[in-house]
């Protein structure tokens, strides 16, 4: 696919002595957004993931001028709309010029495991449009080896049907997806991502699943103690 990536390169440090590990956690994902919101430049058309590394990356994104923004989900919805972001329906847009949003789990070969928010069907859409895919991500994200949970958008009809075929899989016991899917999460073995994304999407039922290939992936932005990385592929 068509994915251009900087060097690895350090690019900004964090400063700050001794902090707690979820102190740390927290800079890192404010620094990783940081990085990213300097690919933001005026005219663009931009994705916008879901979760609390995103939540560090909308304040530093008003003061571009006619940026057009795409939500996937009601919370970054909102917090862009507060901040004065220009924030229009996915109807009305065929593609993306960038996207940005989290990730759960950053594998070496960039699979990444995304959906902890449950918003992974509309993040795949809004990363699957845009000519640059840019993953945030705290170094607790960074694995030699994705694991289970994998989370799961399901229809909710035929749901017992569905959890079967995709045994060992529990629903999660969240509200509905905006777009009125199950959440659920696969607990079995992840040894090879792309066998296991064939089989959920040959599953019926399936809306869709939290792994995420790495042709998708152009950039991975990852915080680890006092730096800041573009990881290479
Ligand atoms: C939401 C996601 C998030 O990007 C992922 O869960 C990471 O969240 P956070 O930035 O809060 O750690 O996929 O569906």
């Amino acid at each position: 696919m068509r994915r251009s990536r900087k060097p690895l390169s350090v690019v900004r440090r964090i400063e700050g002595s001794n902090p707690s590990p979820s102190v740390v956690n927290e800079e890192e994902k404010e620094a990783a957004a940081r990085a990213a919101a300097d690919l933001v430049e005026d005219g663009m058309r931009v994705g916008l993931g879901t979760g609390s590394t995103v939540a560090h990356l909308l304040p530093h994104l008003p003061g571009r001028r006619n940026v057009t923004y795409v939500a996937t989900s009601l919370q970054t919805e909102r917090t862009a709309l507060e901040l004065g972001l220009d924030v229009q329906p996915f109807e009305t847009l065929d593609r993306l010029d960038l996207t940005i949003d989290g990730a759960d789990q950053v594998a070496p070969d960039h699979w990444l495991i995304k959906g902890g928010g449950g918003a992974h069907t509309r993040e795949k859409i809004v990363a699957a449009a845009a000519d640059r895919f840019v993953v945030i991500v705290s170094s607790d994200k960074i694995v030699d080896r994705l694991h289970e949970p994998v989370p799961l958008e399901l229809l909710a009809f035929g749901l017992a049907a569905t959890l079967r075929a995709l045994d060992p899989t529990e629903v999660r016991g969240i509200p509905p997806s905006p777009d009125g899917g199950v959440i659920a999460d696969y607990r079995g073995p992840v040894d090879d991502p792309e066998a296991l994304a064939i089989r959920f999407e040959s599953t019926p039922g399936v809306i869709d699943h939290g792994l995420f290939p790495p042709q998708l992936v152009s950039d991975v932005i990852a915080a680890r103690g006092s730096t800041v990385e573009w990881l290479p592929r």
